[in-house]
């Protein structure tokens, strides 16, 4: 059988609530950002030689089984080929992805969505998002430690969550839509080491984190219920809570507690860090007549990048 070559991508993304403490079983809020995304193609190799991965972005050009048994790229391939019950097809696939890597906008997690859905729709058996979703996960447990699974769980179904580790996946309904402005540190801070870390201070002294996360928790369930009655003023302000609980967890930076002051200095209903911290990206909520100028806030309070992007 002839296949055409395939192409499937997936959004980034980014957490409006619940960072970290989504970990310890405490519910969290999450959305695509389609505007940044991972793009597979998938083609027959016309040599026959085997499966060939192709990385351009990261001057990768390597076969499959040249790779590392834990080489990331590679055991999403070996998973999905397992998955769909092909046995040592002949294949070219190419991967590129516009998403900042070790910026929690998710870019480990598309890149797997979008090698997932492409070798699914290749061999003509297109994967339901929960597939996706799961065996995305059995490499970001491999990468992340002790991931929650919202990363993949989001960027697999590309539409906002509200997330809760080991259940199934709520969708929410966003009453009006939120127009997020996302500054980026470019200060690379990959997740395993910030979720590592706390879950060692918090190993120590479960009943000094554990009423925080679940104070959290709290703050995800109102912001939800803010999210859908359309409430965009109590949504910032559940933001700034969420950054001062992130703060005092010493998750945050001296240059996302500097993006955050500029982008409310510049008129944001709310600001916090998104993702794992220490680095990375935060997150500030404009209407869509401030957002161009809290954008330039950021970009003068030294953002390497702004993305805007609307929540509906
Ligand atoms: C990373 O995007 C979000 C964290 O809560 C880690 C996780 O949920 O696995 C920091």
């Amino acid at each position: 059988m002839t296949h055409t070559a395939v192409k499937a991508t997936a959004p980034g993304k980014i957490i409006l609530f619940g960072e970290h403490s989504v970990v310890y079983g405490q519910p969290a809020i999450a959305v695509p950002v389609s505007q940044v995304r991972a793009t597979c193609t998938v083609r027959e190799n016309s040599a026959g030689t085997g499966i060939l991965l192709n990385a351009p972005d990261i001057d990768r050009r390597e076969y499959l089984s040249a790779a590392g048994e834990n080489d990331p790229l590679a055991l999403v391939v070996r998973r999905t080929l397992d998955a769909l019950g092909v046995d040592a097809p002949s294949l070219e696939i190419t991967v590129t992805s516009t998403i900042p890597i070790a910026c929690g906008l998710g870019s480990g997690a598309a890149i797997s969505a979008a090698i997932i859905r492409a070798l699914g729709e290749f061999f003509r058996r297109p994967f339901e998002s929960q597939t996706v979703s799961d065996i995305a996960f059995e490499v970001e447990k491999i990468y992340h430690g002790t991931p929650s699974g919202i990363d993949n769980t989001v960027v697999a179904f590309a539409q906002p969550i509200f997330f809760t580790k080991g259940q199934p996946i709520e969708r929410l309904t966003v009453g009006a839509p939120l127009t997020f402005v996302i500054g980026d540190t470019g200060i690379k801070s990959p997740t395993y080491k910030v979720v590592g870390d706390l879950r060692a201070r918090r190993t120590e002294n479960p009943a000094a984190f554990d009423p925080i996360f679940a104070e959290m928790g709290t703050l995800a369930r109102n912001a939800r219920a803010a999210i859908e009655r359309g409430d965009a003023a109590s949504v910032g302000q559940l933001m700034g809570e969420n950054h001062a609980i992130l703060r005092k967890l010493g998750i945050s930076h001296p240059m996302l507690d500097a993006l955050v002051g500029a982008a409310m200095d510049a008129g944001a209903l709310g600001a916090k860090l998104s993702g794992a911290g220490w680095g990375g990206n935060m997150i500030a909520l404009a209407t869509p007549d401030s957002a161009a100028k809290i954008g330039a806030a950021l970009a003068s309070a030294g953002a390497k990048r702004v993305i805007k992007t609307v929540v509906r």
